[in-house]
């Protein structure tokens, strides 16, 4: 298949691009910049613009744009980047894929998405939540409607954490449990919904080449567990105790209301969608993921 990918140069770009290539697909990439590659193609998402031949006989557009929900107090201006970086480039991309045929469109968005859901288990049928990541995120969801309008293929990623070596949230976790820093956040119950790098890239190109796949996908692995149980698998491996807390108001006081969400919300989302269309995940259990990437 010819697949276009905007958002590559990230952390879930750069894996799916590899995961595509060694599958044997043709990946076109959007990049923001002047192209610096054969395979490189410009696109400016605030004027709307995209390379025509970008398009050209494209079969699936994936997009994994956004920019970075970094651990941090978020001001106005950063939370509006968030919205636009994520909203405006997925209509973009959701209108080109209309106007030019494309028959599927595979787009990033996130867990959030239900909101803080305590330790009920959630699959894809659940409502969305509140707050502003869960609001977020379903602005971000619906931005894909021209698509869906068109009659095309749309599925829509809820991913959980991703857990790589080079990126995401153990590169914030990892050097704390290493100098003996580590330990549970707030009262450590709240669900982490976990998901390997390797098994986000190979559940995006199932996205992208299963035709029975549509709609909404959690891609999380199997087996979420609590914030306590992750810090103290993460412990484990690395050979380190894990015996701090840090107090859940705190935290509120430390980041404000909007940034403590991804670290405080609850998730014991399940991987319904992917499961029943049968995909295999190689890391089911945490410390399988953990010996993988860390
Ligand atoms: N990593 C996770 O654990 C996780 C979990 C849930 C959801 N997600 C979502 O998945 C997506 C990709 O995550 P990631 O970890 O790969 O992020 P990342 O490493 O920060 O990469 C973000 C990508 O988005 C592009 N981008 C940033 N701002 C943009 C803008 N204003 N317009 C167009 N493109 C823009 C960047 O391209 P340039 O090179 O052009 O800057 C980059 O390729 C994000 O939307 C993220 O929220 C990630």
């Amino acid at each position: 298949m010819i697949v276009l990918v905007a958002g590559s140069s990230g952390l879930l770009g750069r894996a799916l691009v590899a995961e595509l290539r060694a599958h044997g697909h043709q990946v076109r990439r959007l990049v923001r910049r002047d192209p610096a590659a054969g395979d490189e193609h410009r696109w400016n998402p605030p004027a709307g613009t995209i390379d025509e031949e970008a398009l050209d006989d494209v079969d699936a557009v994936v997009n994994l744009c956004g920019s970075p929900m970094t651990p941090g107090r978020w001001s106005h201006a950063r939370k509006q980047e968030m919205k636009d970086s994520r909203i405006e480039p997925t209509e973009v991309l959701a209108e080109a894929v209309a106007e030019r045929g494309i028959a599927t469109m595979v787009n990033a968005s996130g867990i959030d998405y239900y909101g803080d859901t305590g330790s009920a288990v959630v699959d894809e049928s659940a409502a969305g939540g509140s707050g502003f990541l869960a609001e977020l995120t379903t602005h971000w969801e619906q931005a894909t409607q021209a698509a869906e309008r068109a009659g095309a293929r749309v599925v829509r990623l809820r991913t959980g954490v991703v857990l790589s070596g080079h990126g995401g949230m153990l590169r914030y976790l990892t050097p704390l449990v290493r100098f003996g820093l580590g330990g549970r956040l707030g009262d450590g119950t709240q669900y982490v919904p976990w998901i390997s790098l390797p098994d986000h890239a190979a559940a995006t190109r199932f996205a992208v080449e299963q035709a029975a796949v549509r709609g909404p996908v959690n891609v999380v692995a199997p087996h979420p567990v609590t914030n306590t149980e992750f810090v103290r698998q993460l412990g484990a491996r690395l050979h380190r105790p894990t015996p701090w807390f840090v107090p859940k108001q705190a935290m509120r006081l430390l980041l404000g209301p909007d940034a403590v969400e991804p670290i405080l919300n609850s998730h014991n989302a399940r991987p319904k969608a992917l499961l029943d269309a049968g995909f295999t995940f190689r890391h089911e259990h945490l410390h399988q993921a953990l010996a993988a990437v860390v």
